[in-house]
């Protein structure tokens, strides 16, 4: 008995160190299908690491009208991809919550890309001409420079 749990527990701390030693420089990849199917139709399934619980309701309750475009979904595609959302927002109890920085409890922006991690981190290393480039069009379109975006890796430009 004692020998396993001593097994068990090695274990334990190896997939920790990973994970921890990973939490570092990525975001958890989305590995939900229906979430992939449903938000990556469009634009890359953004992370829910990138912002708080009550943007995500809001994104899920107001997808009639999302950014200009009808993205409907049925109830039941709702309620799971908002709870998938919910559970690793930026403010779930996720170990490195970057996104949270200078956001205030009761704030929901609607784009990551208006949260104040994202507009510093870009503000310092994105030319203003770059985001116009053809490539690009768009600050949402995180792939056109994160080329590894969908495995949460932005580490690489
Ligand atoms: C019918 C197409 C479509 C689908 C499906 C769709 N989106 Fe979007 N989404 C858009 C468009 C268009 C934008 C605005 C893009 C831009 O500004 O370049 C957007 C933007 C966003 C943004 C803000 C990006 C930023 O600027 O930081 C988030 C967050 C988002 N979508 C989440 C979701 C989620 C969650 C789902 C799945 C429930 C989803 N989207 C499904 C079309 C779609
Ligand atoms: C025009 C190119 C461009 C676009 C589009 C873009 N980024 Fe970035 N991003 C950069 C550059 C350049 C940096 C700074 C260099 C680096 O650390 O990779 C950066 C940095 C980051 C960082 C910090 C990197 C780190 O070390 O943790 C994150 C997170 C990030 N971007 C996420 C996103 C997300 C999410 C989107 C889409 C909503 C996006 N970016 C769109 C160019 C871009």
């Amino acid at each position: 008995m004692l020998v396993k749990s001593i097994v068990t527990l090695a274990v334990a701390a190896t997939v920790l160190s990973s994970f921890m030693a990973q939490a570092d420089e990525r975001y958890r990849p989305v590995d939900d299908k229906v979430v992939i199917e449903e938000c990556g139709a469009c634009h890359m399934a953004f992370q829910p690491q990138m912002l708080p619980k009550k943007s995500w309701i809001k994104i899920m309750d107001g997808l009639s009208n999302h950014f200009g475009e009808d993205a409907s979904l049925d109830e039941k595609a709702v309620s799971h991809i908002k709870k998938y959302h919910v559970e690793h927002a930026a403010d779930s109890g996720w170990k490195d919550g970057k996104f949270m920085r200078g956001l205030s409890d009761s704030s929901a922006p609607l784009r990551i890309t208006e949260t104040p991690y994202w507009v510093r981190e870009h503000r310092k290393e994105v030319p203003d001409w770059a985001w116009n480039d053809p490539t690009v069009k768009s600050k949402a379109n995180c792939i056109a420079c994160h080329k590894r975006g969908n495995q949460g890796d932005y580490d690489d430009d």
